[in-house]
């Protein structure tokens, strides 16, 4: 191939390889349901608690937490062993062992269709917005094995667990009809909470979530703070006598 040639070949892909990077992000947009807006904070410890108590009681039996100890979470969120026992721990495991699902993957998958997944990085791989909007998405979807389906997760696998307490929403139109929280939701039958009792419900759980991803959180921005203050308090007056101490001669 003469190297006029190979040129234009490379040309060529390169321009095709642009077009598809501009075009790909833009598909991707498009059938893509906007998150709800969320502000996580993990820092909340009583909203923490009570996320830890509401996943071990909603969720913990399909989905593990395999990289989290049920005495670390004592440790971090001040539950006594005792305490974790009787409220937490329902597999009657021991206080140090992770939070493994009691459901054998194998009979999960025959149940589901796909194994649920350890949901330990959920908020770092999703993100906190998409996990407490996919927890607000579930509606009716005669379609579905489970009747269900999720505006963030199409044609979803796992049931809707939540629904007994959020009440059931269906799928309207865009641009039709009422909107709820504008997604275009609505709240077909009401559940055993109130609209505003399950977004508090589902922002404990989501806080909870982005704790688990990253228990250190609170060590690390405090060691940050430790390593500024050693820098400023220790070394800045260290560093002003070093640079006396070198200039005196020279004055
Ligand atoms: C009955 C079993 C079951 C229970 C209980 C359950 N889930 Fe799931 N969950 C699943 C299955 C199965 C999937 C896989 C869905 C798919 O890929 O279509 C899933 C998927 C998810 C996902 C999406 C994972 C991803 O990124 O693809 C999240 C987030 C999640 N579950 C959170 C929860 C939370 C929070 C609870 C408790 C309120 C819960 N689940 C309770 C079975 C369950």
């Amino acid at each position: 191939m003469s190297p006029k040639k190979t040129m234009r070949n490379i040309k060529g892909v390169a321009l095709v390889l642009t077009g598809l990077l501009l075009a790909a992000p833009a598909a991707y947009a498009e059938d893509e349901v906007k998150t709800l807006p969320f502000a996580d904070n993990a820092g909340n410890t009583v909203s923490v608690q009570r996320g830890a108590r509401d996943f071990m009681a909603y969720c913990s039996g399909c989905h593990s937490l395999k990289y989290l100890r049920y005495n670390r979470i004592g440790q971090d969120l001040g539950i006594s062993d005792d305490l974790l026992k009787q409220n937490l721990i329902f597999s009657g495991v021991k206080v140090g062992e992770p939070i493994v699902s009691a459901i054998p993957a194998k009979s999960a998958e025959d149940w589901f269709g796909r194994v649920p997944p350890d949901l330990s990085l959920e908020t770092k791989a999703r993100s906190p917005e998409w996990v407490y909007s996919y927890l607000m998405g579930f509606y009716l979807d005669s379609s579905r094995p489970f009747g269900v389906n999720n505006l963030y997760l199409a044609n979803v696998a796992m049931p809707a667990v939540l629904g007994e307490l959020q009440g059931w929403q269906v799928k309207v139109e865009e641009g039709k009809g009422e909107h709820q929280e504008g997604l275009p939701l609505k709240l077909a039958q009401p559940g055993s909470m109130t609209p505003e009792e399950y977004q508090a419900f589902v922002t404990d759980l989501t806080n909870f979530m982005v704790y688990a991803a990253e228990p250190n959180a609170k060590d690390r921005v405090s060691t940050g703070w430790n390593v500024m203050f050693y820098l400023i308090f220790l070394l800045l007056p260290l560093t002003y006598f070093l640079k006396k101490e070198f200039w005196r001669d020279v004055h």
